[in-house]
């Protein structure tokens, strides 16, 4: 592996940044490429044929970029991870973090709720992940299908975002839990809200920071990590750019980022007939 490679991050949308967030901040050194579909997003409640199709666009543009490791910023797409492993890709994948071990880390009364996409959900990854590891533990999932569409739409303070937030998670306020998982990379945009709603002693566990030391771990093992030089961020959209520029400012530092447009359709039309990718995934 060739240190000076970027690290290729992908999500549906601008949920992935978060991912990215924590990851600069671990390694800032590294080149880091991130696509995000945001022409296509939600992906949470496509049909899985759907979402393999355009993650088969994403490797491609993934490919075509030469990455040293791709990050899969996206639950959704993590949990189909089996589907996508007939095809073999030139790089190591590694799928978004459960953040089970933080949540048993944090809660007392091991009564956890995890809050996702209607996929995420429907695959169960993150109870088996938590029961697996303490089966004492009490698990509530809930699916919140609006909360990825109006982040994507950057509504994250509107009265809509709001009654969402509180129609899903009172739930789970009256299930008495003490920690919260989020389990869709956008769902960071909106934790002061979430945290509102859930209350001041209920736990909100991000899995990207695992996520992010788990790619740290991964390049070491490796000898892939960069050594030398600032990194540099090149963050491509299939839509709207200068908006996604406009939301995440308020996140992080954007301002050694480029945003740019990005249509990857043609590529992967291109790659499709011109190329034969091969690797593995790590779900
Ligand atoms: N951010 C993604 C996830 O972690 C998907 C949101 C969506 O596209 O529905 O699941």
């Amino acid at each position: 592996m060739h240190r000076d490679l970027p690290i290729g991050i992908f999500d549906s949308g601008i949920g992935g940044l978060t991912v990215y967030k924590e990851l600069r901040q671990l390694l800032p050194k590294e080149n880091i490429i991130y696509f995000g579909d945001t022409a296509r997003a939600p992906y949470g409640s496509r049909t899985k044929e759907e979402i393999c199709d355009f993650v088969d666009e994403i490797m491609q543009l993934m490919s075509l970029c030469s990455i040293k490791v791709g990050v899969v910023a996206c639950n959704t797409i993590t949990v189909l991870g089996t589907a996508m492993l007939s095809k073999n890709y030139n790089f190591e994948l590694i799928g978004n973090n459960t953040g089970a071990v933080p949540a048993l880390r944090d809660s007392k009364s091991k009564r956890i709720g995890v809050i996702a996409t209607e996929t995420t959900i429907a695959s169960g990854k993150h109870r088996a992940d938590i029961l697996a590891l303490d089966s004492r533990a009490v698990v509530f999932p809930r699916a919140c299908p609006l909360f990825a569409q109006l982040i994507e739409a950057g509504s994250l303070e509107g009265d809509e975002l709001r009654q969402a937030a509180y129609h899903y998670l009172t739930p789970l306020k009256e299930a008495n839990i003490d920690t919260l998982i989020l389990a869709c990379t956008h769902y960071p945009y909106i934790t002061l809200l979430l945290q509102e709603v859930m209350g001041e002693e209920v736990v909100i566990i991000d899995p990207a920071v695992e996520t992010a030391r788990q790619v740290q771990d991964y390049l070491a093992e490796n000898n892939g990590l960069k050594i030398n030089g600032e990194g540099s961020s090149h963050l491509y959209f299939s839509n709207r750019p200068e908006q996604v520029r406009d939301i995440t400012g308020k996140f992080f530092d954007t301002t050694k980022c480029e945003f740019r447009l990005l249509d990857i359709t043609p590529l992967a039309r291109y790659y499709a007939n011109n190329l034969s990718a091969n690797a593995s995934y790590l779900g």
